[in-house]
Order: structure tokens, then C-alpha cells, then sequence
């Protein structure tokens, strides 16, 4: 399939998608969701592929929405349209999606790396939702998912001044999972994404589905969806085979059934 503003290749069991704006900072304007979406979805479909790895350049993850889209925008065309509203299909699709963030992850791209599934950072990474300097709020999750991630303090300190967080307190902050030099960035996240390959797709499936519940839910309602998720993984050959195989102290095989 052809993009004009992502890359996409696959690697092993991992898809490698590369945010490819670079005279704009990856600035995030509507077609790279169009085209993330038309990606993301070719490979929901794609029984090969088991997990993905999204990345931008070594300097930008991406620099946040795109201002120049928007700079025209009036109230009417953002409300009536619902403008960054498709943004959050990212989050629905079912393999899991590891975020590779060198460089520059403001505004949109900071909301983009949050609405990933794992975060992982170059050393080199910035983290910030600056959009107060341009006389706005985040709106792509910045302001309800950063709290979940890093706290009331810290989400108030960067969406009202503006500052920037670096890969070291982004990781202290369990913002990212790890930090890793800049060199080994997309081994590291491609590693990631084909451990996640050797797993049963269904079960990786279920397990990204019920932590995502917990984003949605009260705590009762997230344990029972888990409970109910737990007992349908019974009916899977993969579950039968992961027991079996641990019994008779041999790797599983998993069918992915
Ligand atoms: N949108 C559009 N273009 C952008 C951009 C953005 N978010 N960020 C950078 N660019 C463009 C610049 O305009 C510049 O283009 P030209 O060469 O044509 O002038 C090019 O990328 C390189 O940028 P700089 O010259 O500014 O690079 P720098 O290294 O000096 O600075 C930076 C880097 C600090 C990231 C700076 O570019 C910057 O502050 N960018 C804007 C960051 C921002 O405010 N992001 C939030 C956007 S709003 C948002 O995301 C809303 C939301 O929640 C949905």
C-alpha cells in the first residue's frame, strides 16, 4: 500500500511504522491519521504480523499536531467536524503497539506515545503538551490520559507551563517503560514486538483488551471484565497448550486458535 506521510515495512513478526514528515517535525495533520488507520487496520488483518513498533526520526517523534493545519481553524470547523476526534482509533485496534519516541514527543505526539501500548524512549527524548503557549489546551487525551500516567503534579506542571520532560524523568514518572540509547531504539522496541510474537495473538489480544478496560472502569467492573476474559481464554487450544506444554516441561507451541 502507498502512504505519503508514514513508512511502513515489515520486520519478522513486527510491523515498523515510521511517522516520515520530516520538514514538519512529523507535525501530526490529517492524513497521517488516515493513513495510520489504513495501516493499522491492513495489519489487524494480517495473520503474520503480531505486534507493532511506531517511531518517528531522531529528532521528532513528532512536534505535535500540526499547527499550520490548524492555525485557520475557527470554532465551528473544529466542533462540527469533531477535529482530532478520529485521532483515538489508534487505541482500537488489537495488536499491541510499542511506541519508539526519539526526540520531540509534544502536544499530539505526546498524546500519540500515550495512546500506544508500550513507550519506550531513546536518551535523547522530550516529552511535553506545550499547547498552552499557543493559547490552547491538549486535545487528544493530553489532559485525562498524562494524569493516569504521571500523576495530578506532574500532568499540571507540564500542561500549564509548557516544559518539557526529559527520557530520564519520563521514565522515573512511568511515563516510559525504559530508556535506551538512540542507537539501539528500534532493535530494542523490534525486540519487544517479537517476544510479544512468540505469545498465543488471542491471548496477547485479550491481556491488551482487559488493561484497557481499566483506563474505562470503576475497579469492580475491570476485575469482572478480567475474570470473564480469564475464563474465554479456557476455551482457546492455546490456553490447553500453554498448560500442557509447562507440564511436560517443553516450550508451548502455540497455534494462535
Ligand atoms: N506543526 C507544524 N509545523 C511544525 C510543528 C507543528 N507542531 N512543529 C515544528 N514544525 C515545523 C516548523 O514550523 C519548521 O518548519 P519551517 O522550516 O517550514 O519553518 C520545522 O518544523 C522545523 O521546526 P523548528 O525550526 O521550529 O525546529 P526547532 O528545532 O527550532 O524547534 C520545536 C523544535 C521545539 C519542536 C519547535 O518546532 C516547536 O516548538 N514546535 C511546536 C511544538 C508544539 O507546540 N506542539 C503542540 C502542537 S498543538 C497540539 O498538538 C494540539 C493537540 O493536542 C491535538
Amino acid at each position: 500500500m502507498a502512504y505519503e506521510t508514514i513508512l511502513v515495512e515489515n520486520r519478522d513478526a513486527v510491523a515498523l511504522i515510521t511517522i516520515n514528515r520530516p520538514k514538519a517535525l512529523n507535525a501530526l495533520n490529517a492524513l497521517v491519521f488516515q493513513e495510520l488507520e489504513r495501516a493499522l487496520s491492513a495489519i489487524d488483518a494480517d495473520e503474520e504480523i503480531a505486534a507493532v513498533v511506531l517511531t518517528g526520526s531522531e529528532k521528532a517523534f513528532a512536534a505535535g499536531a500540526d499547527i499550520k493545519e490548524m492555525a485557520d481553524l475557527d470554532f465551528s470547523a473544529a466542533y462540527n467536524t469533531d477535529y482530532v476526534a478520529h485521532w483515538q482509533n489508534v487505541t482500537r485496534h488489537s495488536k499491541p503497539i510499542i511506541a519508539a519516541v526519539a526526540g520531540y514527543a509534544l502536544g499530539g505526539g505526546c498524546e500519540l506515545a500515550m495512546m500506544c501500548d508500550i513507550v519506550i524512549a531513546a536518551e535523547n527524548a522530550r516529552f511535553g503538551q506545550p499547547e498552552i503557549n499557543l493559547g490552547t489546551i491538549p486535545g487528544a487525551g493530553g489532559s485525562q490520559r498524562l494524569i493516569r500516567e504521571i500523576g495530578k503534579s506532574k500532568a499540571m506542571e507540564m500542561i500549564l507551563t509548557g516544559r518539557m520532560m526529559n527520557a530520564e524523568d519520563a521514565e522515573r514518572a512511568n511515563l516510559v517503560s525504559r530508556v535506551v540509547p538512540l542507537e539501539n531504539l528500534i532493535d530494542e522496541a523490534l525486540r519487544i514486538g517479537n517476544e510479544i510474537a512468540q505469545k498465543s495473538q488471542p491471548i496477547v489480544a485479550m491481556a491488551k483488551e482487559a488493561v484497557n478496560v481499566a483506563y474505562e472502569t470503576s475497579l469492580a467492573e475491570g476485575l469482572r471484565f478480567e475474570r470473564r476474559a480469564f475464563y474465554a481464554t479456557f476455551a482457546t487450544d492455546d490456553r490447553a497448550e500453554g498448560m500442557t506444554a509447562f507440564t511436560e516441561k517443553r516450550s508451548a507451541r502455540f497455534s494462535h486458535r
